[in-house]
């Protein structure tokens, strides 16, 4: 089903053409949702960028316009406002219809794209032998969503983990773990990663203070990179334990299970055809026994070309090669045409150089994009970074359980109050829907590029834009369901949908602009919008639950209604579920 919005663009698109002629190109978009619902509900601004190519006056091209337009069937007669805006409201009549369409529909309405991508989101990707830190939420978070939303809407998606699984830090790990413990080289069973933390610090310890223990890391990673066999063991090792260990995160995260993890090891044998590449390219300079790429718009302090290294003096690759290395087999055999990385913004512009070079290589042409969706610092409550009391990163876990167990706090104060008893179960299940999607809701419903503060309280709270917020009206919903017996998969679908009350009227057409949002981040990659119109739509929702009867209104306006609950349900459900929550049918 074409969205009103889409309908509108081609209604003013054609109507420019019989008005003028030609196909005229402006600079405003065609239609755009009223800013003022006062003013209806789209509007189009175009008349107003046209009066330089007319030579006509914006209001005069405006009535033109109105003139031509064919929207008689979907719209009330279009007003002119100020100099030239050109305003539309839907027909309630036709409100109804298109609801009465997508009653049927699993996927409200929603088409998928007509020309699929095969794209890769690369996310969590996290540093093996670290526990996995407040730092890799977002990128958990935010790449699940965007995955989802992509997959959504028919592009082939590859979920990709570029987890730090090689490289300087694995030197120091394997080293201390020869050292210390190097019976783990004959056992595995001893070791998890709670300890391996511990391990990490210490190792982290004896690198700090000790020169003879950095040159024996040192040494690690050269043996492991020339393939050393107790070397590799011991690799393994850190690697499987940690990896056991954040599957038991994404898990708890409710994370789509179809993650591959291909760690930065994966790509080792292509690194020297990366320097042999660049080589032949004509890209690759030496500096200071490096080999580099001399990058363009990025400079020193003296104003000197910035170099990218991609094989260091003592043979050693880095990040960077890698990341290359990744672009080039992501393109030649993934064949994929666009590559999402949901990393922090202090990435920023490693993204920028890396692309640079695989754009200068010509493995990234025109017919990719590679988009580095960054994101800012989730922040403790005083605006600093997240950290606990003795001053480290916070972990994931922790976080998360913390989350569940104020989740099931707030749930037994309320089961109290309203002396409701429930079973144990019930309590577990809730408290953990609410709390993860607490976490989740609260870091998407912020615009990603910038940082947020880390609230418990606000989070959970079940009033204003939290996940507990829209649970509760999928479960008010529900519970008409419940109240009056009505299973909504059985309300006929040629129920007649009647759209009265202006609340009414303003919850349907919420309903029926899903599709326009999800395009919306299709586009420019930010959940805050979906879960902007999700709060809208529960709002929405509340205000027509109050001022409406159901079950006691008279018919047909009680299947009607019914049928606009239902639909706002489903909406909040598959809403959700593109941003990863799950609902509940009680709390
Ligand atoms: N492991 C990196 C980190 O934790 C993030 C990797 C992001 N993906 C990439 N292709 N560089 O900082």
């Amino acid at each position: 089903m074409q969205s009103l919005l889409e309908q509108l663009k081609k209604s003013v698109s054609e109507a420019l053409v019989s008005a003028f002629g030609t196909e005229l190109t402006s600079s405003a978009p065609l239609v755009v949702p009223a800013s003022n619902p006062k003013f209806g509900d789209y509007q189009s601004n175009v008349a107003l960028s046209l009066p330089k190519k007319l030579k006509i006056a914006p209001r005069s091209i405006a009535e033109k316009i109105v003139e031509n337009l064919k929207v008689d069937n979907f719209c009330e007669t279009p007003t002119i406002a100020g100099p030239g805006f050109i305003n539309f409201t839907i027909k309630p009549t036709y409100l109804a219809t298109q609801l009465t369409t997508i009653q049927t529909d699993n996927r409200l309405g929603i088409e998928p794209v007509r020309s699929p991508q095969r794209i890769i989101v690369d996310y969590p990707s996290p540093n093996v032998a670290k526990e996995m830190h407040v730092g890799h939420l977002r990128s958990a978070i935010i790449g699940d969503c965007l995955a989802r939303i992509l997959e959504f809407v028919g592009h082939d998606v590859l979920r990709i983990s570029h987890i730090g699984d090689w490289g300087t830090p694995f030197g120091m790990l394997i080293a201390y773990l020869k050292e210390a413990y190097p019976e783990a080289l004959t056992t595995t069973e001893e070791l998890n990663l709670g300890e391996l933390s511990t391990f990490y610090r210490q190792a982290k310890k004896r690198f700090d203070e000790d020169e003879n223990f950095r040159e024996a890391a040192r040494l690690s990673v050269v043996q492991l990179q020339a393939g050393d066999r107790e070397t590799l063991l011991a690799w393994k090792i850190v690697c499987e334990l940690s990896s056991r260990s954040y599957q038991k995160i994404y898990d708890l995260m409710g994370l789509s299970p179809e993650i591959e993890a291909r760690g930065e090891s994966f790509y080792n044998p292509f690194l020297p055809e990366i320097v042999t590449e660049l080589e032949k390219l004509g890209l690759l300079e030496e500096s200071d026994g490096a080999k580099c790429v001399f990058l363009e718009d990025f400079t020193n302090r003296e104003g000197e070309p910035l170099p990218l290294i991609v094989q260091k003096s003592d043979g050693g690759y880095n990040y960077a090669t890698t990341d290359l290395a990744a672009i080039r087999y992501r393109v030649n055999v993934d064949k994929v045409q666009q590559v999402i990385y949901p990393v922090g913004s202090e990435q920023r512009s490693h993204f920028a150089q890396i692309f640079q070079v695989g754009k200068r290589a010509g493995w990234i042409t025109e017919n990719h994009q590679f988009i580095h969706a960054y994101f800012g610092l989730v922040l403790g409550e005083d605006g600093t970074k997240l950290k606990t009391r003795s001053g480290e990163a916070i972990k994931l876990k922790e976080l998360l359980d913390k989350a569940i167990t104020l989740a099931r706090k707030d749930l037994e104060t309320r089961l109290q109050q309203e002396e409701r008893e429930e079973t144990e179960e019930f309590i577990d299940r809730v408290s953990q829907v609410v709390g993860i999607s607490a976490v989740k809701y609260a870091d998407l419903s912020q615009n990603r590029t910038s940082d947020y503060k880390f609230s418990y309280q606000k989070m959970l709270a079940l009033q204003g834009n939290t996940a507990p917020y829209l649970l509760y009206a999928y479960v008010r919903v529900q519970g008409i369901s419940r109240k009056g017996n009505i299973d909504f998969t059985k309300l006929t679908t040629d129920t007649q949908i009647l759209l009265q009350e202006a609340t009414e009227i303003t919850l349907a057409k919420h309903i029926l602009q899903l599709g326009e949002v999800i395009t919306e981040v299709e586009k420019d990659l930010l959940p805050n919008r979906l879960c902007q119109y999700l709060f809208e739509l529960s709002q929405k929702f509340n205000q027509f639950y109050d001022r409406c009867p159901i079950l006691q209104a008279d018919e047909p306006s009680r299947t009607s209604r019914l049928v606009l609950a239902d639909l706002t349900a489903r909406t909040i459900k598959l809403g959700l579920s593109l941003l990863g929550i799950s609902v509940i049918e009680r709390m």
